[in-house]
């Protein structure tokens, strides 16, 4: 089958490519290279599929490229590419996050009813939600983002939706939580905390450490996305966790396990736009999707460490 994959340099989207080759698909990447960690990094991440035969990368933004080529003849269509990250989500920025994440989810809507694109999956976030009182969050708990990067991925997904009721276009969105593995984004936490264990540096911990996560391996994120395409119903949401809560405190005692390294810990201010908590509700995905959760923190976190190590 022909599968289209955006964002297919980045952390998810590369892993996701992998994934779909070694199962004999003919895949079609796209992606522009922005800026926001170095393209050699990406570069990196593309490395097998570059020499995969029936890998094909188009480069350039989704609200720039003429689409409808890309699209002709896809089964199935993963809308991964995005401007990502919380914090340089407000002041100046905000325009890449809108053209790239709204705007670039609009065309790609277009293109796809144009080509009767028969399932895409849009990579949504947990940053939709923002603070709640209550957890785990569930799919239809109140969406109140607290950052500028979780009201444009909001945005997309309801566009998605829009599209799905008004053009009948088979959208299924996935909120993602945390996700953390090898080739994880160099601005994310577990990246920065491994590094800093590899180079004896200092470790920056924003707030006062007791902030909790549900973190998602890679590998289970991917196996979501690949299922939400097969069996996701068109017009849902589903969350997508690793369905252990964490204090951020606890984490860094466990990659000291895992490193075997002390860490030395310098205390910031909490960052404007970072959640309290976050704990998905998975009920929905393990229904529809059949996701369940493989790998444990120590696991993950050792397979990440394993490749911090090796690209110093
Ligand atoms: N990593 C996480 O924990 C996490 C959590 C929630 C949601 N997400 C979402 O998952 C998706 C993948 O995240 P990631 O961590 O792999 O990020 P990433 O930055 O590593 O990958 C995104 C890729 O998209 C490309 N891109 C950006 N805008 C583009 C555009 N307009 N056209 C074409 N390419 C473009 C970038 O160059 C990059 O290679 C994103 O949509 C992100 O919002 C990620």
């Amino acid at each position: 089958m022909k599968v289209v994959v955006t964002g297919a340099a980045g952390f998810i989207g590369s892993h996701l490519v992998d994934g779909l080759l070694a199962d004999g698909h003919e895949v079609l990447g796209i992606d522009s290279f922005v800026d926001f960690y170095p393209r050699a990094t990406k570069e990196e991440n593309l490395q097998s599929a570059r020499d995969h035969r029936r890998f094909r990368l188009l480069e350039g933004t989704v609200q720039r490229l003429p689409l409808a080529g890309a699209l002709d003849g896809a089964g199935q269509v993963f809308h991964l590419a995005a401007q990502a990250g919380v914090r340089s989500s407000w002041g100046r920025d905000f325009e890449l996050y809108t053209e790239h994440n709204v705007l670039g989810t609009q065309r790609l809507l277009e293109a796809a009813v144009e080509a009767g694109v028969p399932r895409l999956v849009y990579a949504s976030s947990s940053s939709v939600y923002g603070d709640s009182p209550v957890l785990p969050l569930r799919e239809d708990s109140p969406c109140r983002p607290l950052s500028p990067y979780g009201v444009t991925k909001l945005a997309a997904e309801h566009l998605a939706s829009l599209y799905e009721r008004n053009h009948g276009l088979p959208v299924v969105s996935l909120r993602y939580f945390t996700v953390y593995g090898p080739r994880q984004r160099p601005d994310m936490a577990f990246h920065r905390f491994l590094a800093a264990a590899r180079d004896g540096a200092e470790v920056h911990l924003y707030g006062d450490g007791k902030q909790t996560r549900d973190f998602t391996y890679v590998d289970d994120a991917v196996a979501a996305t690949r299922r939400a395409a097969d069996s996701g119903r068109p017009g849902c949401v589903y969350n997508v966790g690793g369905g252990q809560r964490l204090a951020l405190e606890e984490v860094l005692r466990t990659i000291e396990q895992v490193t075997g390294r002390k860490l030395q810990i310098r205390r910031e201010e909490p960052q404007k736009g970072d959640m309290r908590d976050t704990f998905a509700d998975t009920a929905a995905a393990r229904r529809d999707l059949g996701f369940r959760s493989t790998a444990t923190l120590p696991e993950g976190l050792g397979r990440q460490w394993e490749w911090i190590r090796s690209r110093r």
